[in-house]
Protein backbone atom coordinates (compact mmCIF):
# COMPACT_ATOMS: atom_id res chain seq x y z
CA UNK A 1 0.00 0.00 0.00
CA UNK A 2 1.83 3.23 -0.75
CA UNK A 3 1.49 5.69 1.68
CA UNK A 4 0.95 9.40 1.08
CA UNK A 5 1.41 12.52 3.55
CA UNK A 6 -1.74 14.40 4.51
CA UNK A 7 -1.05 18.25 4.08
CA UNK A 8 -2.71 19.56 7.51
CA UNK A 9 -3.72 23.34 7.90
CA UNK A 10 -0.79 25.01 10.07
CA UNK A 11 -3.79 25.93 12.45
CA UNK A 12 -4.12 22.67 13.60
CA UNK A 13 -0.66 22.23 15.32
CA UNK A 14 -1.32 19.93 18.08
CA UNK A 15 -1.03 21.53 21.47
CA UNK A 16 1.26 19.22 24.09
CA UNK A 17 3.72 18.37 21.43
CA UNK A 18 7.24 18.89 21.39
CA UNK A 19 9.11 18.94 18.22
CA UNK A 20 12.03 15.68 17.59
CA UNK A 21 14.36 16.94 14.81
CA UNK A 22 15.11 14.12 11.81
CA UNK A 23 16.37 16.01 8.84
CA UNK A 24 17.90 19.45 8.54
CA UNK A 25 18.52 20.56 4.47
CA UNK A 26 20.13 23.89 4.68
CA UNK A 27 20.49 24.41 0.97
CA UNK A 28 17.15 23.92 -0.01
CA UNK A 29 18.35 26.84 -2.76
CA UNK A 30 20.30 24.10 -4.22
CA UNK A 31 17.14 22.02 -5.43
CA UNK A 32 14.67 24.60 -7.23
CA UNK A 33 12.29 21.90 -8.06
CA UNK A 34 12.19 20.93 -4.51
CA UNK A 35 11.68 24.80 -3.50
CA UNK A 36 8.95 25.26 -5.88
CA UNK A 37 7.96 22.08 -5.02
CA UNK A 38 7.46 22.83 -1.50
CA UNK A 39 5.86 26.48 -2.07
CA UNK A 40 3.22 24.73 -3.57
CA UNK A 41 2.31 22.66 -1.43
CA UNK A 42 2.37 25.15 1.72
CA UNK A 43 1.21 27.82 0.17
CA UNK A 44 4.07 29.94 1.08
CA UNK A 45 3.90 33.20 -0.69
CA UNK A 46 4.58 35.25 1.68
CA UNK A 47 8.58 36.03 1.85
CA UNK A 48 9.65 35.24 5.09
CA UNK A 49 9.08 32.42 7.75
CA UNK A 50 5.50 31.93 8.57
CA UNK A 51 3.58 28.98 9.99
CA UNK A 52 5.72 25.63 9.75
CA UNK A 53 4.00 22.99 7.43
CA UNK A 54 2.23 20.23 8.99
CA UNK A 55 1.71 16.51 7.33
CA UNK A 56 0.24 13.99 8.83
CA UNK A 57 1.28 10.17 7.79
CA UNK A 58 -0.87 7.64 9.53
CA UNK A 59 -1.79 9.71 12.11
CA UNK A 60 1.54 10.46 12.97
CA UNK A 61 2.42 14.14 12.63
CA UNK A 62 5.43 15.93 11.10
CA UNK A 63 6.59 19.53 10.83
CA UNK A 64 8.22 21.36 8.06
CA UNK A 65 9.98 24.51 9.34
CA UNK A 66 10.88 26.74 6.07
CA UNK A 67 14.17 28.75 6.91
CA UNK A 68 14.88 32.11 5.52
CA UNK A 69 18.85 33.19 5.11
CA UNK A 70 18.97 37.13 4.07
CA UNK A 71 20.07 37.13 0.28
CA UNK A 72 17.86 33.54 -0.26
CA UNK A 73 14.73 33.13 -1.76
CA UNK A 74 12.71 31.52 0.58
CA UNK A 75 12.76 28.98 1.49
CA UNK A 76 15.98 28.95 1.77
CA UNK A 77 16.14 25.33 3.93
CA UNK A 78 13.88 23.38 5.88
CA UNK A 79 13.92 21.19 8.55
CA UNK A 80 11.88 18.12 9.56
CA UNK A 81 10.57 17.64 12.99
CA UNK A 82 8.61 15.04 14.52
CA UNK A 83 5.72 15.82 16.74
CA UNK A 84 5.54 13.94 19.86
CA UNK A 85 3.21 14.21 22.37
CA UNK A 86 4.62 15.05 25.65
CA UNK A 87 7.87 13.32 27.11
CA UNK A 88 6.67 10.21 25.02
CA UNK A 89 9.95 9.10 23.53
CA UNK A 90 9.96 9.22 19.72
CA UNK A 91 9.03 5.22 18.06
CA UNK A 92 12.39 5.69 16.04
CA UNK A 93 11.29 2.80 13.04
CA UNK A 94 8.09 4.48 12.59
CA UNK A 95 9.80 7.79 12.14
CA UNK A 96 12.24 6.51 9.80
CA UNK A 97 9.62 4.92 7.84
CA UNK A 98 7.21 8.34 7.97
CA UNK A 99 10.39 10.38 6.67
CA UNK A 100 11.11 7.78 3.77
CA UNK A 101 7.49 8.05 2.88
CA UNK A 102 7.73 11.69 3.69
CA UNK A 103 11.04 12.09 1.06
CA UNK A 104 8.89 10.00 -1.45
CA UNK A 105 6.70 12.24 -1.53
CA UNK A 106 8.96 14.78 -1.79
CA UNK A 107 10.68 13.91 -5.10
CA UNK A 108 7.25 12.34 -6.61
CA UNK A 109 6.35 15.95 -6.25
CA UNK A 110 10.00 17.66 -7.52
CA UNK A 111 9.68 15.47 -10.52
CA UNK A 112 12.25 16.01 -13.13
CA UNK A 113 15.49 14.49 -12.97
CA UNK A 114 14.71 13.07 -9.53
CA UNK A 115 14.00 9.30 -9.29
CA UNK A 116 13.21 6.27 -6.89
CA UNK A 117 17.42 5.61 -7.19
CA UNK A 118 18.25 9.23 -6.45
CA UNK A 119 16.15 8.70 -3.73
CA UNK A 120 17.56 6.01 -2.30
CA UNK A 121 21.40 8.16 -2.53
CA UNK A 122 19.42 10.85 -1.19
CA UNK A 123 18.36 8.61 1.84
CA UNK A 124 21.78 7.77 2.63
CA UNK A 125 23.46 10.96 2.52
CA UNK A 126 20.36 12.07 5.53
CA UNK A 127 21.35 8.45 6.83
CA UNK A 128 17.68 7.70 7.01
CA UNK A 129 18.13 4.03 7.82
CA UNK A 130 15.29 2.83 5.77
CA UNK A 131 17.37 4.08 2.80
CA UNK A 132 19.55 1.21 2.86
CA UNK A 133 16.65 -1.60 3.36
CA UNK A 134 15.52 0.21 -0.17
CA UNK A 135 18.58 -0.52 -1.99
CA UNK A 136 18.18 -2.08 -5.43
CA UNK A 137 19.22 -5.94 -5.22
CA UNK A 138 21.09 -7.26 -8.71
CA UNK A 139 19.02 -6.42 -12.05
CA UNK A 140 16.37 -9.25 -12.69
CA UNK A 141 18.33 -11.61 -14.52
CA UNK A 142 21.62 -11.07 -13.94
CA UNK A 143 24.58 -13.00 -11.66
CA UNK A 144 25.00 -11.52 -8.30
CA UNK A 145 28.13 -9.08 -7.98
CA UNK A 146 31.24 -10.08 -6.84
CA UNK A 147 31.68 -8.90 -2.87
CA UNK A 148 34.14 -6.44 -2.78
CA UNK A 149 36.35 -6.61 0.63
CA UNK A 150 37.98 -3.59 0.88
CA UNK A 151 40.94 -2.65 3.26
CA UNK A 152 41.17 0.60 5.60
CA UNK A 153 44.32 2.40 6.69
CA UNK A 154 45.83 3.65 3.51
CA UNK A 155 43.12 2.95 1.03
CA UNK A 156 39.79 4.45 2.66
CA UNK A 157 41.37 6.84 5.74
CA UNK A 158 45.25 8.21 5.21
CA UNK A 159 47.42 7.28 8.32
CA UNK A 160 49.66 9.31 7.08
CA UNK A 161 47.60 12.22 8.48
CA UNK A 162 48.72 11.89 11.78
CA UNK A 163 51.64 14.07 10.98
CA UNK A 164 49.27 17.28 11.41
CA UNK A 165 48.91 15.85 14.57
CA UNK A 166 52.35 15.24 15.28
CA UNK A 167 53.15 18.76 14.15
CA UNK A 168 51.03 19.91 17.20
CA UNK A 169 54.35 19.66 19.09
CA UNK A 170 56.99 18.71 16.26
CA UNK A 171 58.57 20.39 13.69
CA UNK A 172 56.65 19.60 10.44
CA UNK A 173 59.66 17.80 8.70
CA UNK A 174 59.94 15.90 12.18
CA UNK A 175 56.37 15.00 12.11
CA UNK A 176 56.51 14.14 8.82
CA UNK A 177 59.54 11.45 9.25
CA UNK A 178 57.66 10.25 12.20
CA UNK A 179 54.44 9.05 10.63
CA UNK A 180 56.20 7.40 7.94
CA UNK A 181 58.23 5.61 10.28
CA UNK A 182 55.40 4.79 12.54
CA UNK A 183 53.51 3.31 9.16
CA UNK A 184 56.46 1.71 8.37
CA UNK A 185 56.67 0.05 11.59
CA UNK A 186 53.41 -0.44 12.24
CA UNK A 187 53.57 -3.18 9.15
CA UNK A 188 56.64 -4.89 9.86
CA UNK A 189 55.63 -5.72 13.12
CA UNK A 190 52.29 -6.95 12.05
CA UNK A 191 54.26 -9.52 9.61
CA UNK A 192 57.38 -10.09 12.34
CA UNK A 193 54.59 -11.31 14.90
CA UNK A 194 52.67 -13.80 12.57
CA UNK A 195 55.78 -15.04 10.83
CA UNK A 196 56.20 -15.87 14.68
CA UNK A 197 53.39 -17.10 15.35
CA UNK A 198 52.34 -14.50 17.80
CA UNK A 199 49.43 -11.95 18.24
CA UNK A 200 49.08 -8.91 19.49
CA UNK A 201 46.35 -6.49 18.69
CA UNK A 202 46.96 -3.91 15.87
CA UNK A 203 46.33 -1.13 18.92
CA UNK A 204 49.23 -2.51 20.70
CA UNK A 205 51.17 -2.70 17.83
CA UNK A 206 50.39 0.34 16.71
CA UNK A 207 52.14 1.95 20.25
CA UNK A 208 54.79 -0.01 19.73
CA UNK A 209 55.17 1.21 16.81
CA UNK A 210 54.97 5.04 17.66
CA UNK A 211 57.48 4.68 20.40
CA UNK A 212 60.02 3.52 18.21
CA UNK A 213 59.20 5.75 15.24
CA UNK A 214 59.56 8.35 17.69
CA UNK A 215 63.24 6.73 19.14
CA UNK A 216 64.13 6.17 15.44
CA UNK A 217 63.51 10.02 14.44
CA UNK A 218 65.37 11.79 17.98
CA UNK A 219 61.68 13.09 18.65
CA UNK A 220 60.14 13.20 22.29
CA UNK A 221 56.42 14.09 23.00
CA UNK A 222 55.92 16.29 25.94
CA UNK A 223 53.44 14.37 28.54
CA UNK A 224 49.73 13.65 27.23
CA UNK A 225 50.50 14.54 23.56
CA UNK A 226 51.10 10.69 22.84
CA UNK A 227 47.26 9.96 23.89
CA UNK A 228 46.39 12.68 21.53
CA UNK A 229 48.36 11.26 18.37
CA UNK A 230 46.66 7.91 19.39
CA UNK A 231 43.64 8.68 19.35
CA UNK A 232 44.01 11.14 16.41
CA UNK A 233 44.23 7.70 14.60
CA UNK A 234 40.87 6.72 15.67
CA UNK A 235 39.79 10.01 13.77
CA UNK A 236 41.58 9.78 10.78
CA UNK A 237 39.42 11.15 7.59
CA UNK A 238 38.46 9.47 4.21
CA UNK A 239 40.41 10.51 1.06
CA UNK A 240 38.33 12.84 -1.13
CA UNK A 241 37.14 9.96 -3.41
CA UNK A 242 36.34 7.41 -1.21
CA UNK A 243 32.61 8.38 -0.56
CA UNK A 244 31.54 9.40 -4.06
CA UNK A 245 33.45 5.91 -4.90
CA UNK A 246 31.86 4.16 -2.57
CA UNK A 247 28.14 5.87 -3.41
CA UNK A 248 28.88 4.55 -6.73
CA UNK A 249 29.94 0.76 -6.52
CA UNK A 250 26.65 0.61 -3.79
CA UNK A 251 24.14 2.21 -6.59
CA UNK A 252 26.11 -0.78 -9.20
CA UNK A 253 24.85 -2.99 -6.70
CA UNK A 254 28.17 -4.34 -5.39
CA UNK A 255 27.43 -6.01 -1.55
CA UNK A 256 30.83 -4.47 0.41
CA UNK A 257 32.34 -5.36 3.17
CA UNK A 258 35.57 -4.09 5.77
CA UNK A 259 39.08 -6.69 5.97
CA UNK A 260 41.49 -4.88 8.18
CA UNK A 261 44.27 -5.05 10.18
CA UNK A 262 42.68 -3.22 13.05
CA UNK A 263 41.25 -4.51 15.95
CA UNK A 264 37.55 -4.54 16.61
CA UNK A 265 37.45 -1.60 18.85
CA UNK A 266 39.96 0.83 16.30
CA UNK A 267 37.54 -0.44 13.39
CA UNK A 268 34.30 0.39 15.23
CA UNK A 269 35.80 4.25 15.83
CA UNK A 270 37.36 4.88 12.41
CA UNK A 271 34.70 3.84 11.14
CA UNK A 272 32.03 5.70 12.90
CA UNK A 273 33.92 9.20 13.17
CA UNK A 274 34.70 9.27 9.60
CA UNK A 275 31.35 7.90 8.34
CA UNK A 276 31.91 5.05 6.49
CA UNK A 277 30.26 2.65 8.68
CA UNK A 278 27.01 2.74 6.69
CA UNK A 279 29.00 1.55 3.50
CA UNK A 280 30.19 -1.88 4.94
CA UNK A 281 27.54 -4.66 5.98
CA UNK A 282 30.15 -6.12 7.66
CA UNK A 283 33.27 -5.20 9.13
CA UNK A 284 35.94 -8.31 9.46
CA UNK A 285 38.89 -7.42 11.73
CA UNK A 286 42.50 -10.29 11.95
CA UNK A 287 41.20 -10.29 15.37
CA UNK A 288 39.00 -13.11 14.67
CA UNK A 289 42.08 -15.38 13.34
CA UNK A 290 45.05 -13.84 15.28
CA UNK A 291 47.03 -13.48 12.47
CA UNK A 292 47.91 -10.65 10.27
CA UNK A 293 47.60 -9.47 6.58
CA UNK A 294 48.82 -11.12 4.21
CA UNK A 295 48.56 -14.83 6.34
CA UNK A 296 45.61 -16.52 3.75
CA UNK A 297 43.88 -17.04 7.11
CA UNK A 298 42.88 -13.92 7.47
CA UNK A 299 41.45 -13.60 3.70
CA UNK A 300 39.26 -17.01 3.98
CA UNK A 301 38.06 -15.66 7.44
CA UNK A 302 36.79 -12.75 5.11
CA UNK A 303 35.03 -15.62 2.59
CA UNK A 304 33.81 -17.45 5.55
CA UNK A 305 32.35 -14.71 7.43
CA UNK A 306 29.92 -13.19 4.17
CA UNK A 307 29.32 -16.89 3.39
CA UNK A 308 30.72 -16.46 -0.84
CA UNK A 309 33.37 -18.86 -1.95
CA UNK A 310 36.39 -16.63 -2.08
CA UNK A 311 36.53 -16.55 -6.12
CA UNK A 312 33.50 -14.30 -5.76
CA UNK A 313 35.28 -11.48 -3.55
CA UNK A 314 37.53 -8.82 -4.73
CA UNK A 315 40.15 -7.06 -2.26
CA UNK A 316 40.03 -3.72 -3.21
CA UNK A 317 43.81 -2.56 -1.58
CA UNK A 318 46.23 0.20 -1.88
CA UNK A 319 48.45 -2.07 -0.07
CA UNK A 320 49.78 -4.00 -2.40
CA UNK A 321 51.19 -6.72 0.15
CA UNK A 322 47.53 -7.23 0.81
CA UNK A 323 46.59 -7.69 -3.01
CA UNK A 324 49.44 -10.04 -3.65
CA UNK A 325 48.23 -12.02 -0.12
CA UNK A 326 44.64 -11.83 -1.22
CA UNK A 327 45.17 -13.17 -4.74
CA UNK A 328 47.23 -16.23 -3.15
CA UNK A 329 44.35 -17.52 -0.91
CA UNK A 330 42.41 -17.02 -4.31
CA UNK A 331 40.39 -13.57 -3.88
CA UNK A 332 40.12 -11.67 -7.32
CA UNK A 333 41.91 -8.15 -6.14
CA UNK A 334 41.81 -4.53 -7.55
CA UNK A 335 45.03 -2.46 -6.28
CA UNK A 336 44.28 1.43 -5.59
CA UNK A 337 47.74 3.28 -6.40
CA UNK A 338 47.32 5.89 -4.75
CA UNK A 339 51.59 6.88 -4.64
CA UNK A 340 51.41 6.29 -8.38
CA UNK A 341 54.27 3.63 -7.67
CA UNK A 342 54.98 -0.06 -9.20
CA UNK A 343 53.35 -2.90 -7.85
CA UNK A 344 55.10 -5.52 -6.09
CA UNK A 345 57.22 -8.33 -8.21
CA UNK A 346 56.18 -11.82 -6.28
CA UNK A 347 52.98 -11.50 -7.51
CA UNK A 348 50.41 -11.59 -10.85
CA UNK A 349 49.55 -8.45 -11.77
CA UNK A 350 45.89 -6.63 -9.89
CA UNK A 351 42.69 -7.64 -11.55
CA UNK A 352 42.29 -3.88 -11.88
CA UNK A 353 44.55 -1.15 -10.88
CA UNK A 354 42.89 2.57 -10.33
CA UNK A 355 43.69 5.92 -8.71
CA UNK A 356 40.73 6.30 -7.17
CA UNK A 357 37.49 4.64 -5.79
CA UNK A 358 35.64 6.95 -8.06
CA UNK A 359 38.31 5.18 -10.63
CA UNK A 360 38.00 1.81 -9.62
CA UNK A 361 33.99 1.98 -9.98
CA UNK A 362 34.28 2.91 -13.38
CA UNK A 363 36.60 -0.08 -14.32
CA UNK A 364 34.47 -2.29 -12.65
CA UNK A 365 31.71 -1.30 -14.80
CA UNK A 366 33.72 -2.11 -17.67
CA UNK A 367 34.53 -5.40 -16.87
CA UNK A 368 31.00 -6.54 -15.08
CA UNK A 369 30.85 -9.96 -14.02
C1 LIG B 1 44.54 -2.67 7.05
C2 LIG B 1 45.97 -2.25 6.81
C3 LIG B 1 46.75 -3.29 6.10
O1 LIG B 1 43.63 -1.84 7.17
O2 LIG B 1 46.01 -1.11 6.05
O3 LIG B 1 44.34 -3.88 7.12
Amino acid sequence: MTRVPIIMPAAERPTGHRSVPLLVEPSLGHYPEFRSFLTTAFDLGAPGPGEPGLLNVDGRIYELVFVARSGQRFPAGVEINALVVGLTPLDESAADADLWTILQWLVEGAGGEWSADALVTTGEIYRIPAARSRQPGPPAGKARRETLVFDLYGTLVDPLSVSDELARTLPRGDAQRVAVEWRRKQIEYSFRLTVMGRYEDFAWITERALEFALAECSCTLPPGARSAVMAHYSALQPFADVVPGLEMLSEAGYPTVLLSNGDPAMLRECLENSGLQQYFSSVISVDAVRAFKPHPAVYRCAADTIDRPIDETRIVSCNSFDVVGAATAGMRTAWINRGGGPFDTIGDPPGVTAGSLTELASALSMIEM
